[in-house]
This record gives structure tokens, C-alpha cells and sequence, in this order.
């Protein structure tokens, strides 16, 4: 069985004092869940903040980036051990938007991934097509470079560690949700691609959660497919009310 797993990926967005307003706010809502895993992934400044104002509930921290050298000369960046001791256990990586923005490729992901493991920090990777790539008929051929770039020489227990977000580029912050049935046409080729690499055990393991324009009127629908084991949410994880109330539709769904 696995368990349904919801992150919100704050983005660029929300000083500290808002950070805080809006974690303990879904500390209020949804910070006794247990039937499904919580994790918010604010600015990295906010981190530690962010990762006390959560105490004992079931919400727990990520990071949105890190690079894959501990110290050195690496102005601007934060690393695996920085934001571990911050508090963070998860760390999204491969958003798209890194990918667009920041160059971040197949390569650079499967070294920060690496980064990520030594320090225990559990990865959230992003793979995903663009809206040019869907509609020339690539979606899978991009997503199984994605993955065999991604997790290019990770072991069966080092995959056990992972979370792996399917995001349709054409569907973060647009409003525009893949159908159900396109998400899960395209998660249940990541599962079969997962089994192909590294066996049925870890394919049945690994969550798969889905991202792009997520909100709780349409959790239900996406998470009852059954390769969808989640969600990473952009703009409707930034108020209290939209978060809680994917939390709250998710419960009680079942893989
Ligand atoms: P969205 O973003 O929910 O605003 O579409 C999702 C994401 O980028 O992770």
C-alpha cells in the first residue's frame, strides 16, 4: 500500500511572517492527518522558521533546490547539509521552472539527487512535457529520457528514498489539469518504466504524485487513478483554505 503523499511547492512567494501565518494555519486545519503524508516547501530563507512553526504535527519541510557540492565557492546556493540541519526532509528537484530558468538538466538532477541521499533528505523529483512535446506525440519518449537521465545509477534502496512528481508543463499555473486520464496514462508508464529498471517491489513502492493546477475540486478525480499517489500543488498551496482542502479530500482514498 501507499500512502498518499501532498506537497506544496510554495514557490517564490511568502515572506517569513507570511510563512508562518500560512503553516500555522494548516498546523490548525490538517496537523493531526495521519492518513496521508504533508509537506510544505517554502523560500529556503524561510526554512528553519517554517520547520519549528510545525513542532509535532504531521507536516513536515522540504526545500525547493539544492546543489550538489556541500561548501566551497557556490555564491547564492544552499546545499544538502544546509538545509537538512535547517530542518527540511524532503527537497523538491527538477521543477520544471529550474529546468526553464535555471538550467537545470537530466544530469545536474541526477547529481543533486545524489547531494540529496548522502544527507538523508528525501527527493521529490519533477519530470514532465511541454505542451509542443504533447502534441508532436513525445510525452513518453521525454519522460523516459527524463527518468533514465534522472536516476541514472541509483540502487533499489536509494530509490526506496523517492518521491517522483509527473508536472505536464502545460499545466502548472495555467488552470489547465491533465485529465485523469491522461495523468494517469502517463504515471502508469512511469510505474512500468520503474519495474523495467529496478523490479516490481520498487515499482509498487515509489510514489507517483501528479502536478499542475491541483485543487481540492479536482483531488479526488485525479487521486482515485490508481498510479496517483499524490500531489505537488503550486498556487493552490499558498492559502490555507485551497491546501487543507486537498488534504481533506485526499483522506480516505486508497492505493
Ligand atoms: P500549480 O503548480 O499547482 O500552480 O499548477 C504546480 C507546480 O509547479 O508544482
Amino acid at each position: 500500500m501507499r500512502k498518499l503523499f501532498i506537497a506544496g511547492n510554495w514557490k517564490l512567494n511568502k515572506t517569513i511572517p507570511e510563512a508562518l501565518e500560512l503553516v500555522n494555519g494548516l498546523r490548525r486545519e490538517v496537523g493531526d492527518v495521519e492518513e496521508v503524508d504533508i509537506a510544505v516547501c517554502p523560500v529556503a530563507v524561510c526554512l528553519a522558521e517554517v520547520a519549528d512553526a510545525t513542532g509535532d504535527s504531521n507536516i513536515k519541510v522540504g526545500a525547493q533546490n539544492i546543489y550538489w557540492e556541500d561548501t566551497g565557492a557556490f555564491t547564492g546556493e544552499v546545499s544538502a547539509p544546509i538545509i537538512k540541519e535547517a530542518g527540511a526532509v524532503y527537497v523538491i528537484l527538477g521543477h520544471s521552472e529550474r529546468r526553464q530558468f535555471f538550467g537545470d538538466t537530466n544530469e545536474t538532477v541526477n547529481k543533486k539527487i545524489k547531494a540529496a541521499l548522502k544527507h538523508d533528505l528525501l527527493p521529490i523529483v519533477c519530470i514532465g512535457e511541454s505542451l509542443e512535446e504533447r502534441e508532436a506525440g513525445k510525452t513518453i519518449a521525454v519522460i523516459q529520457k527524463q527518468c533514465e537521465g534522472s536516476f541514472a545509477g541509483l540502487t533499489v534502496e536509494e530509490m526506496e528514498k523517492i518521491t517522483i512528481a509527473y508536472e505536464p508543463i502545460w499545466a502548472i499555473g495555467t488552470g489547465k489539469t491533465a485529465t485523469s486520464a491522461q495523468a494517469q496514462e502517463v504515471h502508469a508508464f512511469i510505474r512500468g518504466w520503474l519495474k523495467k529498471a529496478f523490479g516490481a517491489d520498487l515499482a509498487n513502492d515509489v510514489r507517483i504524485q501528479y502536478g499542475g493546477s491541483v485543487k481540492a475540486e479536482n483531488t479526488v478525480e485525479l487521486l482515485s487513478q490508481p498510479d496517483i499517489d499524490g500531489a505537488l500543488v503550486g498556487g493552490a498551496s499558498l492559502k490555507v483554505d485551497s491546501f487543507a482542502g486537498i488534504i481533506k479530500n485526499a483522506v480516505g482514498i486508497k492505493k
